[in-house]
Parts: structure tokens; sequence; C-alpha cells
């Protein structure tokens, strides 16, 4: 094949393209796209609470621990403390970790263990850990007490923490009533 073909192939080949974007040109032209008012399908999606507002913690629809604690699992509870115990342990004397130990947590003063170096959010937050406070706590720790050191996000179902809730209530010499 000597050059002048190549060129002529070459010729023919951007020949062409021209054509094909004329053409589609040409087409543009005469129906022009119409831009749909709205979307064909409409995806609902329910509107989160507002982050970062003034009360995040009564924010949250309201919930009867009580009536969550009388049907919990302990067993779940325990289940779903594996999310806590890369900081904390349950047991009677067990360490300090990340976070203090846990044992008797329920109705002890905000910042129960001795020996740990709690920040000031937490005792400076009212009131002793009520079920009601542990169960807003878990739930959105930094909205409970901002500024907690408590690197944890929370749990948002109110089931999860409530069998949470009996579990930690079970790690004590004096477990309360849970109705
Ligand atoms: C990443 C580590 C980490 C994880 C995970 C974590 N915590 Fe904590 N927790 C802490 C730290 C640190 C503190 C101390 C907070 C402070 O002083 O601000 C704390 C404090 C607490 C307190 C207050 C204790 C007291 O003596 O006043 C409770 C209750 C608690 N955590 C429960 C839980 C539960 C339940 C879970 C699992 C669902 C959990 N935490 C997961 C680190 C963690």
């Amino acid at each position: 094949m000597n050059s002048f073909e190549i060129n002529k192939i070459a010729g023919a080949v951007l020949a062409c393209l021209l054509v094909i974007t004329g053409l589609n040109q040409l087409g543009g032209m005469l129906v022009s796209p119409k831009k749909l008012a709205e979307a064909a399908y409409k995806i609902e999606v329910a509107e989160e609470a507002p982050k970062g507002g003034a009360a995040p913690v009564a924010a949250e629809p309201e919930v009867d621990v009580k009536t969550l604690l009388a049907a919990a699992s302990i067993d779940g509870g325990k289940k779903s403390a594996a999310k806590c115990v890369a900081c904390h342990s349950f047991e009677k004397g067990g360490a300090n970790k990340v976070g203090p130990n846990l044992f008797a947590i329920v109705d002890a003063k905000k910042g129960h263990a001795d020996g740990f170096a709690y920040s000031d959010a937490i005792k400076k937050t009212e009131g002793p850990w009520t079920f009601e406070s542990l169960f807003a706590f878990i739930g959105n720790p930094k909205g409970y007490a901002p500024g907690t050191k408590m690197a944890f996000a929370g749990i948002r179902s109110a089931k999860e923490r409530a069998d949470l809730l009996a579990y930690l209530n079970s790690m004590s010499d004096s477990p309360k009533p849970l109705q």
C-alpha cells in the first residue's frame, strides 16, 4: 500500500466521522429532548432529624424504657455487648481499659470507676446512671454528654439498647427489678 492509498482511506474515515457528527447534530435540532419537570420515579426518603441540633436527645422519639425492659433479653444484651468489650470489661473487679469497668453500673454515680480519668462531660451530667439515662447515653453518647471521650457512635435500635441494659443490670451483686 502506498502513502496515497493510506491518505485515501484516512480521508474516507474522516468523511464518515463528519457525516455521523453532522447527522447527530441535525437529529438534535429536529427532535429537541424535553427535560422532565420531575423525576419519573420518585423515591420517598424519610427525613432524618436534624443533626447537631440544640437537643439531640430530646429529638429522639419517646420510648418507654420500662416497657422495653420488661421484654428485654439478657442473652441478646450479652451478644450486643460485643460492641463494647474492646473498651469495657463487665465483670466484678474487671480492669479499666480504654473505658471504665462497667460492673454494677445501673444506679451508680456518673464516673463510678475508681482510678479512671473521666472527661468533664461525663462528670457534669446530672444524676446517677438510671436505666433511662443509660438508654439515652448508649443511643447517642455525644448527644447525651457532648465532649465525652467515649468514641462510640451509639446504638440506634431501642430494642437492642434495652437488651444491653438488661445485661448490664445482670452484671451486678444486686440487679434491679426490670419492671
Ligand atoms: C472506643 C471505646 C469505647 C466503646 C466501644 C464503648 N465505650 Fe463506653 N466509654 C468509653 C470511654 C473512654 C468512657 C469514658 C467517657 C468519658 O469519660 O467521657 C466510657 C464510658 C461509658 C459509661 C459511663 C461509665 C461511668 O462510670 O460513668 C458507660 C455506661 C458506657 N461507657 C457504656 C458503654 C456501652 C454499653 C458500650 C457498648 C454498647 C460502650 N460503652 C462502648 C469507651 C468506649
